[in-house]
C-alpha cells in the first residue's frame, strides 16, 4: 500500500461487547504509532455470571467511555480540535454495547466537526497486525481467532477481504471458554487455560481434529469443528472422574490447547500453500496464545512462509486496532461515514465498504 505524506490522527471507540477501549493513533508517512491506548476491561463483573451479560455491558460502556476518552487525551497531550477524525466499531456484535461506542463517537464528530468513520469489527483484528514492526504486505493469509470468529480470510489489498475458510459450529475462542469452563476454570477461558497448561503434558490425551464433511463427499479443506473436540474434552473428564482420582487438569489443558494450536496452524499452512500465499498474518483473541503463536512460527518457517503476528497487547479486544482500521480507511480515501449510519449485531465483514457511502445499509 502506498501511503500518503501527511500525518493523520484519529480518536477510536470499541464497545462491541465487554471492553470499553479507547485509544488515540497517528498515521505518519507509513508508520503506525499508538499515541495512547486504555482498555476498561469488565471482565471480572461478567464472570461472576460464567459470560458476557449484554444489558450490564452496554451500562458499563455508558459510565466507563467519558473518563476513557479524557485520560486518552490527557495522556496524548492532545485536544479534539487536534484530532483528524473520530471512529467506533459499528458491527458486528452487541447491539446495545454497539450503540453505546457509536452515538459517542458520532456526537463527538458533530461537536468537533470531525470526519466520523465506522468501522468493523474483524477490520479492526485485521488492522491490529500494521501495529507490529514490519507489518506484512499484500497479498497475505489472515487467520483470525477471536471469541467469535474463526476464518481464513485471503486479504488481496487493502480491505479487499475473502473468506476462504471458517468454524461451523464453536470459534476457537469460544471453545477455550466452553472447555474451561468444564475444567473449573473462569471466564475468559484462554487465558486460564494457557496459563495452566505451561506445566502440562500436551501429549498425554489424544483428541480429536474436527474436521467439516462435504454433502458430496470428502472435507471442506479449510474449515474448522471444534463441537467434536468438546464433547472429547468432557468425555474424558466424565471417565477421569468415574475413577475418583484428581483431575489432570494441567494435562488436559495442555493437550485441548495443543490440539487446538495444531488444527489452526495445519489448515492455515495449506490453506497458504493451496493459494500460493507466502505470509500468514495471525490476529484476534486467541493470537495471544504463546503455544499458537510459536507452533506457527516455526511450522511456518519450514515451510518458507513468513508469519506475522499481531502484537499480543493489541489482540484481544482493543480501541487501537480500531483506530489503525480507521487510519487505512482514511488512506484509502473512505473519508467518513454518515452520520446516519447506526449499528448491526451481525455483518459480513466483506460488506465493510458500505459502511462509507451517503446512505448507509443500517
Ligand atoms: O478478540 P477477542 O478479545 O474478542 C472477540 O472479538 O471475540 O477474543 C476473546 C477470546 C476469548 O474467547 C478468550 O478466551 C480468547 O479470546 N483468548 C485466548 C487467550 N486470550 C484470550 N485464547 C487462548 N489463549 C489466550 N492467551
Ligand atoms: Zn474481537
Amino acid at each position: 500500500m502506498k501511503y500518503s505524506p501527511n500525518k493523520r490522527k484519529v480518536l477510536a471507540l470499541e464497545t462491541s461487547c465487554d471492553e470499553s477501549a479507547v485509544a488515540l493513533l497517528s498515521l505518519d508517512n507509513g508508520k503506525f504509532d499508538v499515541i495512547a491506548s486504555r482498555i476498561a476491561s469488565q471482565v471480572a463483573e461478567h464472570s461472576t455470571w460464567g459470560g458476557v451479560v449484554p444489558e450490564i455491558a452496554s451500562r458499563r460502556h455508558l459510565e466507563a467511555l467519558p473518563f476513557l476518552i479524557r485520560e486518552t487525551l490527557i495522556e496524548a497531550r492532545e485536544k479534539m480540535a487536534g484530532l483528524d477524525a473520530v471512529a467506533a466499531t459499528v458491527a458486528p456484535g452487541l447491539a446495545g454495547a454497539l450503540m453505546v461506542g457509536s452515538v459517542t463517537a458520532r456526537t463527538l464528530s458533530a461537536l468537533h466537526s470531525l470526519p466520523f468513520l465506522g468501522i468493523h469489527h474483524l477490520e479492526g483484528h485485521l488492522a491490529s497486525v500494521y501495529l507490529s514492526d514490519p507489518p506484512p504486505s499484500h497479498p497475505y493469509l489472515v487467520l483470525l481467532v477471536s471469541g467469535g470468529h474463526t476464518e481464513l480470510i485471503h486479504v488481496e489489498g487493502p480491505c479487499q477481504f475473502n473468506r476462504l475458510g471458517r468454524s461451523h459450529d464453536d470459534a476457537a475462542g469460544e471453545a477455550f471458554d466452553k472447555v474451561a469452563r468444564l475444567l473449573g476454570l473462569p471466564y475468559p477461558g484462554g487465558p486460564a487455560i494457557e496459563s495452566l497448561a505451561k506445566n502440562g503434558d500436551p501429549k498425554r490425551f489424544s483428541l480429536p481434529k474436527g474436521r467439516v464433511s462435504r454433502p458430496e463427499g470428502g472435507f471442506f479443506p479449510y474449515d474448522f469443528s471444534f463441537s467434536g473436540l468438546k464433547t472429547a474434552m468432557l468425555r474424558q473428564v466424565e471417565s477421569l472422574k468415574e475413577l475418583g482420582e484428581p483431575l489432570p487438569i494441567e494435562d488436559l489443558a495442555a493437550s485441548f490447547e495443543h490440539v487446538v494450536a495444531e488444527v489452526l496452524v495445519e489448515r492455515s499452512l495449506l490453506c497458504a500453500n493451496e493459494q500460493g500465499l507466502k505470509s500468514i498474518v495471525l490476529v484476534g483473541g486467541v493470537a495471544a496464545n504463546q503455544r499458537l503463536r510459536k507452533m506457527m512460527s516455526e511450522k511456518a518457517s519450514l515451510e518458507n512462509i513468513e508469519v506475522y503476528l499481531a502484537p499480543k497487547a493489541f489482540c484481544t479486544d482493543n480501541a487501537a486496532m480500531v483506530g489503525a482500521a480507521a487510519l487505512i480507511r482514511l488512506e484509502l480515501g473512505s473519508n467518513s461515514s454518515s452520520l446516519e449510519l447506526g449499528i448491526s449485531p451481525r455483518w459480513p465483514l466483506s460488506k465493510g465498504n458500505c459502511f462509507f457511502q451517503p446512505d448507509p445499509p443500517f
